[in-house]
């Protein structure tokens, strides 16, 4: 019989583990964030009211459908707070150590029968279950950015995820209202796996001073019908994350088209994120207004 899930952890809430605890709360589960430090709470808290916002100015949620989502996340800096949660979606930094360390913690805390979920894009699924003590709990559901937007979520089964917690992850991502398929575990899955030799390409380009970000983005839209160039998406995504993904991909398949620019490292290296640090490719906060990239 399927698991009744109706309270949700969201460990992370930074890009997208906000936009996750959004779309869980819009759909009437309860949900429990948590993230390491008060600030990074608050961050999270405030995504969701301009996003949730956003929604109600847009017509897409009345106002007494906001409250109730709001409403229905409550934040803490404990993990020891989801000991009731019926799943747990893990949405920390794409490092493998970090989501080791997040697991092993979890595996403690919450019930046997739980699942343990990782929004990774492209680490080892497997790896981090057989980290655990019951890897057979542990699967990957992958959330598109922005969460509450995109309606493809992919669920990936290891060799030793139980076919009952991937029926149920699937079963959950359909009552958020989205399209889920059932991946295997290979870093990057499908989409990421296709994207990111094109994103990474599109980071080059512009290291090579070969055109305008604007006109590398332009060409995608205006030419190919892409609704975002790559260089906005890079930021959308974050070049930390964005980084990290590609290295991954690297490490596991040695193709030239995974190996990160060298020009998305320096640009984290300074700082330059995308839109969650204000600047990127592009300049998004006040601050930063007077420089250029
Ligand atoms: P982010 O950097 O925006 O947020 C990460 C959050 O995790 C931050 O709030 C940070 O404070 C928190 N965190 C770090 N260590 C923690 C710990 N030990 N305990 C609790 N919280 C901790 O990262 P983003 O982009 O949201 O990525 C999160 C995951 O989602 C990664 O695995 C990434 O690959 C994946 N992902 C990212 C997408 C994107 O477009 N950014 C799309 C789909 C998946």
């Amino acid at each position: 019989m399927a698991r009744e899930i109706n309270t949700v952890g969201v460990v992370g809430v930074g890009t997208m583990g906000a936009g996750i605890a959004e779309v869980l709360a819009r759909n009437g589960i309860t949900v429990l964030a948590v993230d390491r430090d008060d600030a990074a709470l608050e961050h999270g808290r405030s995504t969701i009211e301009h996003s949730t916002q956003r929604a109600a100015e847009r017509g897409k949620l009345d106002a007494a459908d906001r409250s109730a989502l709001l409403a229905r996340i409550s934040f803490s800096t404990d993990l020891a707070s989801l000991a009731d949660a019926d799943l747990v979606v893990e949405a920390v930094v794409e490092r493998l150590d970090v989501k080791i360390d997040v697991f092993q913690q979890l595996d403690k805390i919450v019930r046997d029968d739980a699942i343990l979920a990782s929004n990774t894009s492209a680490l080892s699924v497997t790896e981090i279950a057989s980290a655990t003590r019951l890897p057979s709990r542990v699967v990957g559901l992958h959330f598109f950015n922005p969460a509450p937007v995109q309606d493809f979520v992919e669920v990936v089964r290891t060799v030793v995820s139980a076919p009952d917690v991937v029926e149920d992850a699937v079963a959950l991502a359909q009552r958020l209202g989205k399209s889920p398929v059932t991946v295997g575990d290979k870093a990057g899955f499908i989409a990421n796996a296709l994207l990111f030799a094109y994103l990474n390409h599109a980071a080059s380009m512009y290291e090579a001073q070969y055109a305008t970000r604007e006109d590398i983005d332009a060409a995608m839209r205006l030419g190919c019908g892409y609704p975002m160039g790559p260089l906005a998406l890079l930021d959308l995504i974050g070049l930390d994350t964005a980084y990290e993904i590609l290295e991954t991909m690297y490490l596991q398949d040695r193709k030239r088209v995974h190996a990160p620019s060298p020009i998305l490292k320096q640009m984290v290296t300074a700082g330059l994120l995308g839109r969650k640090s204000g600047r990127g490719f592009y300049t998004y906060a006040e601050e930063y207004s007077s420089t250029v990239v």
